[in-house]
């Protein structure tokens, strides 16, 4: 991953992005109801990665979007059924965040052997940490035990989610609201050292580094 994101503060920060808001998390918590999931994830994702090696940074982005709306909680998820309107529709979201189908994977894999215990929302959380460490960052202990949200939030998200128009002072103000601080808002802006971008946003770069591809992935 990023070279600028290699140092405990970058691991510390994830940790923060994915656990703020639970306190009661813990990376045993499957120990006993689901003692294969990380090696489901892990196989899962690295077939995943040999079709495409760029969906190690979507599935990451995929987890920012959706602990930035609600907290860490699956809501990203949920489709626009009925009257019911998720956030996949959201403007950073539509057309943009990508990797449902390998969450939806990664959660046939997981229910084939651990029927009904392992939530969304920890499956995300653990394909963007595998993500990234299978495209060479580092990698982390992810704190489980999150719920699955039966809500979403499309105000939210179009509101709290940073737009790459934002200037520094906004970026600090948007990243505070969710108690990250602002060396945690450039800790993991070292995420984009992976990845594509479709738009050219020259803002982004200066802010993330000038290795953010705008045409290939790494
Ligand atoms: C600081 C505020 C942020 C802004 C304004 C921002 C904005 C963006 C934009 C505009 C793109 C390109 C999307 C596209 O062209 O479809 C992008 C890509 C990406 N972002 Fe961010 N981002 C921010 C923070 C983060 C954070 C905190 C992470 C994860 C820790 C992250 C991970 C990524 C990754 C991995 C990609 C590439 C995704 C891919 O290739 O599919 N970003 N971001």
């Amino acid at each position: 991953m990023a070279s600028s994101c290699r140092t405990w503060q970058c691991l510390l920060a994830l940790s923060l992005l994915s656990s703020a808001a639970y306190g009661q998390l813990s990376p045993s918590f499957y120990a006993t109801s689901c003692p294969t999931l990380q090696l489901i994830v892990r196989a899962t994702m690295i077939k995943a990665l040999l079709t495409e090696r760029r969906m190690g940074a979507s599935l990451l982005r995929l987890h920012f979007h959706d602990c930035f709306v609600q907290g860490c909680d699956g809501s990203i998820l949920l489709d626009d059924v009925g009257s019911f309107v998720g956030e996949k529709t959201a403007f950073p979201n539509v057309k943009s965040v990508r990797g449902y189908e390998v969450i939806d994977e990664i959660k046939k894999n997981v229910e084939l052997l651990c029927p009904g215990v392992v939530s969304c929302a920890d499956i995300v959380a653990l394909a963007a940490r595998d993500g990234t460490f299978l495209l060479g960052g580092p990698s982390w202990a992810v704190p489980l035990g999150r719920r699955d949200s039966t809500t979403a939030s499309l105000a939210e998200a179009n509101s709290d989610l940073p737009a790459p128009s934002l200037n520094l002072d906004l970026l600090i103000k948007a990243f505070g609201k969710k108690q990250l601080s602002p060396r945690d808002l450039t800790a993991l802006s070292g995420a984009h050292t992976i990845g594509f971008s479709v738009g050219n946003w020259p803002d982004m770069r200066r802010l993330s580094s000038s290795t953010f591809r705008q045409q290939t992935t790494r």
